[in-house]
């Protein structure tokens, strides 16, 4: 693994297992994220970088214990989009190349009518050009789905999560549930 990609990793988890909470751990990895993600796509390797022309692909860089922190280079072709999803911790985004969108959906009615009943309505969007960091943290969940549009090009963008990232809840618009699914990724070691 690259050097910086190590050095970032290690402080990472030092963070996460400080027991700072989801804001504070946030707000401290994303200037570290900024300066790594200044290097641009060359931090990787090839393997680091597969991409798959039937979805987004996720690389797996670092997977940590359950409750320690995951990192992921997601490599987006023209038309690919996560399902909406959210991921029950906090999160740093940086992009090496490209422009990422991430589009945001807010609970219809803050879900008070049900606990099961999930209706959503959709939010703002965020363009996250080359070099740029956004965050998010959970509690109340930030609900979103993320990708690129099929007149754009290609992005990669580093995923750093607060916990083994191998699951998340994705949301099902048309029957106002959501469930908890499994998600793939390629190893890269
Ligand atoms: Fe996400």
């Amino acid at each position: 693994m690259d050097e910086k990609l190590k050095a970032f990793v290690s402080a990472c988890d030092e963070l996460a297992q400080s027991g700072c909470d989801a804001s504070s751990c946030v707000s401290q990895a994303a200037p570290l994220m900024l300066e790594l993600v200044k290097t641009g796509h060359r931090l990787l390797s090839p393997n680091q970088m597969q991409e798959d022309p039937k979805a987004y692909a996720r690389n797996a860089i670092h997977l940590g214990d359950a409750d320690g922190t995951s990192l992921f280079a997601l490599v987006w072709l023209p038309g690919q989009w996560t399902p909406v999803h959210d991921h029950g911790t906090w999160g740093v985004v940086g992009v090496l190349e490209g422009v990422l969108e991430e589009r945001s959906f807010l609970p219809a009615d803050n879900f008070k009518k049900n606990s099961e009943y999930y209706e959503l309505q959709t939010g703002g969007i965020v363009l996250l050009n080359s070099g740029s960091v956004g965050t998010f943290v959970p509690n109340p969940d930030h609900i979103h789905m993320t990708g690129v549009p099929e007149d754009r090009e290609k992005a990669v963008s580093l995923h750093l999560y607060g916990r083994r990232m191998n699951n998340y809840h994705y949301y099902d618009l048309d029957n106002f549930t959501r469930r908890l699914i499994d998600i793939s990724h390629f190893e890269t070691r």
